[in-house]
């Protein structure tokens, strides 16, 4: 089996911004968590970060053709309002799990809408690095 995960815009700042939110955990840290445990669960795991949108769409649209499994996403702001994203995503065949680290619905009012709801099998948010973890557990669970 193999997962994608997918970072958006402003995730690689992970571990230096707003730590209130996101703590101090750093991006790199969090792919080599949700790595072993893809071990752990006998599933490879790649993992992808972008700051341009374009970049992302054309990283889902390869995703399309490679038989991913299951595809995690944490699009940040973009998951907002990007339609162009949601677009993509709603190309693919596999099972989507939409992850936030922080509770997006306890956040600012733009944060509580998901452009993406309805074309994820579901979504995890408010667990810090954790929610990746149960993301994972949640893709290969939908696979
Ligand atoms: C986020 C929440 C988004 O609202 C925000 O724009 C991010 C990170 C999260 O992981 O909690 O960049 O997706």
């Amino acid at each position: 089996m193999k997962i994608l995960v997918l970072h958006g815009i402003n995730l690689n700042m992970f571990g230096k911004r707003d730590p209130a939110q996101y703590g101090t955990v750093t991006l790199a840290e969090i792919d080599q968590r949700v790595r072993t445990l893809g071990k752990e669960l006998g599933t490879e795991v790649e993992c992808f970060q972008t700051n341009h949108e374009g970049e992302m769409c054309e990283r889902i649209h390869k995703a399309h053709e490679e038989g991913f499994h299951g595809v995690i996403i944490n699009a940040g702001a973009w998951t907002h309002y990007s339609y162009g994203i949601r677009d993509a995503l709603a190309i693919l065949k596999a099972p989507i799990v939409e992850v936030h680290m922080s509770n997006v619905h306890a956040r600012e009012p733009f944060r509580h809408v998901s452009v993406f709801a309805d074309v994820v099998k579901g979504q995890i948010c408010g667990f810090g690095a954790e929610s990746y973890l149960l993301a994972l557990r949640a893709a290969v669970a939908a696979a």
